[in-house]
């Protein structure tokens, strides 16, 4: 099965009006989405107005969800709204969360599991902060943030990981192609190794971390990268530039 070009669009938290009637009603629409899942993530406030705009082949993504179905959860959401509002997908163990929220590995799992046995597609988030890469431990930290997920997980068919190194988010720093490919390679062998040869040639293992209309056409290029989670850039014109960078 060839894995369809993905790219998700997460505007993270900045206000989003003018991203749903601009971006989303004039330009994404326009998109063609033959080759491409497109994907968008507002926030949360955002999400029903933003499936009501999208064409319906526009995939809309909540940035983050909770593990309960309800209760005294203050300030959380649960899968179960999110497919009320007919959101399809969420991303998962940002490292931002990990970061400024103190989610753990486990908590990702676990979450993980939770949105995809309620339904959700789920994009989990992977990747190394600079001090990791220059003590040559990316793939250690990637690779223990993977058995989380896949020590929950039964069911891959609705994961597309996204690899984003902590030091290419924001920073204009983007990873080489080479520098890219190399983790995708080592994720989907990590894939075949400890879940199955299947899982690891069907599930799409995506690139974020500074991705730009420039440098998208080159990282699409390679042979494990199947598209990009991008931040900036989703919130400007170029944003189709880098969804059709592979056409
Ligand atoms: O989820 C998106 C990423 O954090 C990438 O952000 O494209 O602004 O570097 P960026």
């Amino acid at each position: 099965m060839a894995r369809k070009f993905f790219v998700g669009g997460n505007p993270t938290l900045n206000r989003s009006t003018a991203l749903i009637k601009s971006l989303v009603a004039e330009t994404l629409n326009t998109a063609k989405l033959d080759e491409t899942v497109v994907v968008i993530a507002p926030p949360a406030v955002y999400l029903e107005k933003t499936r009501a705009t999208a064409n319906k082949n526009i995939g809309v993504a909540a940035q983050n969800v909770y593990y309960k179905e309800k209760g005294a959860y203050t300030g959380e959401i649960s899968p179960a709204i999110l497919k009320d509002v007919n959101v399809e997908w969420v991303i998962l163990g940002h490292s931002e969360r990990r970061q400024y929220f103190n989610e753990s590995n486990e908590f990702v799992g676990e979450k993980t599991a939770f949105a995809l046995e309620n339904g959700l597609k789920v994009i989990p988030c992977v990747g190394e902060k600079l001090e990791h890469r220059e003590a040559g431990k990316t793939m250690d930290i990637i690779f223990a943030q993977l058995k989380a997920i896949a020590d929950n997980v039964k069911d891959w068919t609705n994961i597309v990981i996204a690899y984003e190194p902590v030091w290419a988010i924001g920073t204009g720093k983007v990873a080489t192609p080479e520098q890219a490919q190399e983790v995708h390679a080592g994720i989907r062998k990590w894939l075949a190794d400890n879940v199955s040869a299947e899982v690891a040639e069907n599930t799409r293992i995506i690139y974020g971390g500074s991705v730009n209309a420039k440098n998208a056409g080159a990282l699409s290029k390679e042979k494990d990268i199947d598209g990009f989670l991008v931040g900036g850039a989703s919130l400007k014109p170029e944003f189709v530039n880098i969804i059709n960078a592979r056409l």
